[in-house]
């Protein structure tokens, strides 16, 4: 895939709640929040404090939402037990400790609306923390008690470094491979989704090709998922995302947005590419500008098309799962990571 995927036009959509949908693993997904928030003590009263200060600045449990879901889906009894409750706050200890770290990477200030680790203390403090969150996922890996579900969230932790560094290598580079990008965002984002959709089913003892559909559900609704982030970093609002806008192109990362106007070879991509080159876009005036172009250009448009054809992709292989309000709730997911503004 060396040219662009087929984007297609934005439809306008109505906002998809996450409320009915939390609704559906309410306890469950209490449970999860009270060992993010309550049960990751440390002796020491810094470590302690840093820790409430992550889990406290909220998030939006995507990740455990997606294991609760995909488990209840697949469970024959609709209960779940002890083991899939690890599997949610495994998932989001991994997906917590990772930001830490790349907040470090991206240099950023603010997440969640609030100052990051590496902004309010710094870099080795931010890293160390990290690290910690990393050392408590493997505790839970350890007490689910299941190699095949180690293997994959082993290769996970693999693909999010992978992932980073590939991302490193092509930082101010405005060459467009749509093939580089993609394997990226399944390997910083998707990887982790994809695991968190289909261990679940592992531990139902599910056939095969349920576990597989769900896999390729998690792997789509994820790359889906990077593309709307990189969406919400031209297009967004701080004051919802929580994070800068711009940010992305002030560390010279080129995604979808520009990546469509780029390949388009006219004056407008000459520009971009110049910014990108001479990076001018890591100045206030250079990623205005590049902002600007970008909005103008039709790249928003062709990502939130972009976007919909991974979503589509996630919503087919829903398609032979049981009928269950679970079920729905997965596919209504699809809709809320292709249109949520933060
Ligand atoms: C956010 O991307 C970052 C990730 C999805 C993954 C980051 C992974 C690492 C830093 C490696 C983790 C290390 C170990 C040891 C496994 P983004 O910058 O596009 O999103 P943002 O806009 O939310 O910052
Ligand atoms: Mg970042």
């Amino acid at each position: 895939m060396n040219s662009a995927p087929g984007a297609v036009s934005a439809k306008p959509q109505a906002a998809v709640n996450l409320s009915p949908l939390l609704a559906l693993v309410d306890q469950e997904m209490a449970l999860v929040e009270e060992f993010l928030t309550t049960n990751m003590i440390d002796e020491n009263p810094f470590v302690e404090e840093l820790l409430k200060q992550i889990f406290a600045a909220g998030g939006k449990r995507i990740r455990p939402l997606i294991v609760l879901l995909s488990s209840k889906a697949t469970s024959k009894t609709e209960e779940l037990g002890r083991l899939h409750i690890i599997l949610g706050v495994l998932t989001e200890l991994i997906h917590t400790a990772s930001l830490v770290h790349d907040d470090v990477i991206d240099r950023a200030s603010v997440r969640r609306g609030q100052e990051t680790i590496n902004k309010k203390y710094n870099e080795r403090v931010a890293v160390l923390m990290g690290d910690l969150l990393f050392a408590q996922a493997s505790i839970c890996l350890a007490r689910i008690m299941n190699p095949v579900i180690v293997g994959i969230y082993g290769q996970v932790l693999g693909d999010l470094c992978a992932g980073e560094i590939k991302q490193m290598r092509q930082q101010f580079v405005s060459t467009v491979d749509w093939d580089a990008y993609i394997g990226k965002s399944v390997s910083k984002t998707a990887s982790l989704f994809s695991a968190g959709s289909h261990s679940g089913s592992i531990l139902n003892g599910c056939p095969n090709d349920t576990i597989q559909q769900l896999k390729e559900y998690g792997l789509n609704l994820g790359i889906c998922f990077q593309i709307a982030d990189d969406l919400l970093d031209i297009t967004g609002q701080s004051s919802e995302t929580g994070k800068a806008v711009g940010s992305d192109l002030r560390n010279g990362l080129v995604t979808a947005p520009a990546m469509f106007v780029l390949e388009r070879k006219d004056a407008h991509s000459d520009k971009l590419k110049k910014l990108i080159q001479t990076r001018e876009v890591a100045t206030d005036e250079g990623v205005a500008e590049a902002l600007s172009i970008i909005r103008a250009q039709g790249g928003v448009e062709a990502t939130i098309g972009l976007a919909r054809q991974y979503g589509d992709k996630s919503l087919a292989a829903l398609a032979e799962l049981k009928p269950s309000p679970y079920k729905d709730a997965l596919a209504a997911l699809t809709d809320y990571v292709m249109i949520r503004t933060s």
